[in-house]
């Protein structure tokens, strides 16, 4: 089940964005005890962020309960400015009680194979401790995501060899346009996931959002040309958090 929210610009998006953390993360603790959160990297989702540490929002998360992943890292240090793990740091998790040892980082700073293979073994210890089959088997509660405007989600980029990780769950990606490497959860590890949220905003997506947004897959083998294409929760939702001018085209002409 897909469904599309649109906001009126990105302030209002990031409260609808905080709003549905604050609601998955009480549902998850009532199902099971526990709430297994995956953080988008990127610019977007700071603003969701910063709300979330701010005194009308951060009581209403039990961050005691609460476990932190990431469904990407750029393979920096975590004090680097390009850290995903350093954005999340000083926008919410330096703010809010949620205990240290329930903050999982991808470790960017060492080599990418032996980061993604430690990654993918915490994550398989901690779903065989904590995955629930209420109301259906998952990974994580939620998971947010950003979209490039390459299409590209989490570090997923078109045409690398991480969407063609099958039966890995956390894999390196180099992203040759870049020139860099990358740490990124795979479209079927995202896909085990209770709830899937992308968060986009801003006109620069209008194109991109409409050609994902509603691209006939039938005619492509592949699912999608587009990585975030790709990310279709096989017994969880996924929900499109976007603002006015990121959903520019997809408004009916009409209207
Ligand atoms: C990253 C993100 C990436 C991001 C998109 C959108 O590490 O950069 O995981 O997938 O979500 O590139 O980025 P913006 O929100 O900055 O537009």
């Amino acid at each position: 089940m897909t469904e599309i929210r649109v906001y009126p610009d990105s302030q209002a998006l990031a409260r609808a964005a905080a709003e549905l953390v604050i609601q998955t993360s009480a549902e998850a603790i009532a199902r099971q005890g526990t709430f297994s959160l995956a953080m988008a990297g990127g610019a977007t989702p700071r603003d969701t962020y910063e709300l979330l540490a701010a005194e009308d929002y951060s009581p209403r998360v039990n961050w005691w309960k609460s476990f932190i992943f990431w469904g990407d890292e750029r393979c920096v240090p975590p004090d680097h400015p390009e850290s995903n793990y350093r954005m999340a740091q000083q926008t919410v998790l330096d703010h809010v009680p949620v205990p240290a040892e329930q903050i999982f980082r991808m470790q960017g700073e060492i080599e990418p194979q032996i980061a993604a293979d430690i990654y993918e073994r915490l994550l398989r210890v901690h779903f065989a401790t904590y995955r629930t089959s209420q109301p259906v088997e998952h990974t994580f509660d939620l998971v947010l995501l950003g979209l490039g405007d390459d299409g590209h989600t989490a570090s997923l980029f078109p045409e690398s060899e991480a969407l063609q990780a099958q039966d890995r769950w956390v894999v390196p990606n180099y992203v040759s346009h870049l020139d860099n490497w990358r740490l990124t959860l795979t479209r079927s590890c995202i896909n085990a996931a209770y709830q899937v949220v992308f968060l986009v905003s801003g006109r620069r997506k209008a194109d991109i959002l409409r050609q994902v947004i509603t691209e006939d897959r039938s005619q492509s083998d592949q699912g999608s040309q587009w990585p975030a294409g790709l990310i279709q929760p096989e017994a969880g939702k996924l929900v499109w958090l976007v603002d006015e001018p990121a959903a520019a085209a997809l408004q009916p002409e009409n209207e």
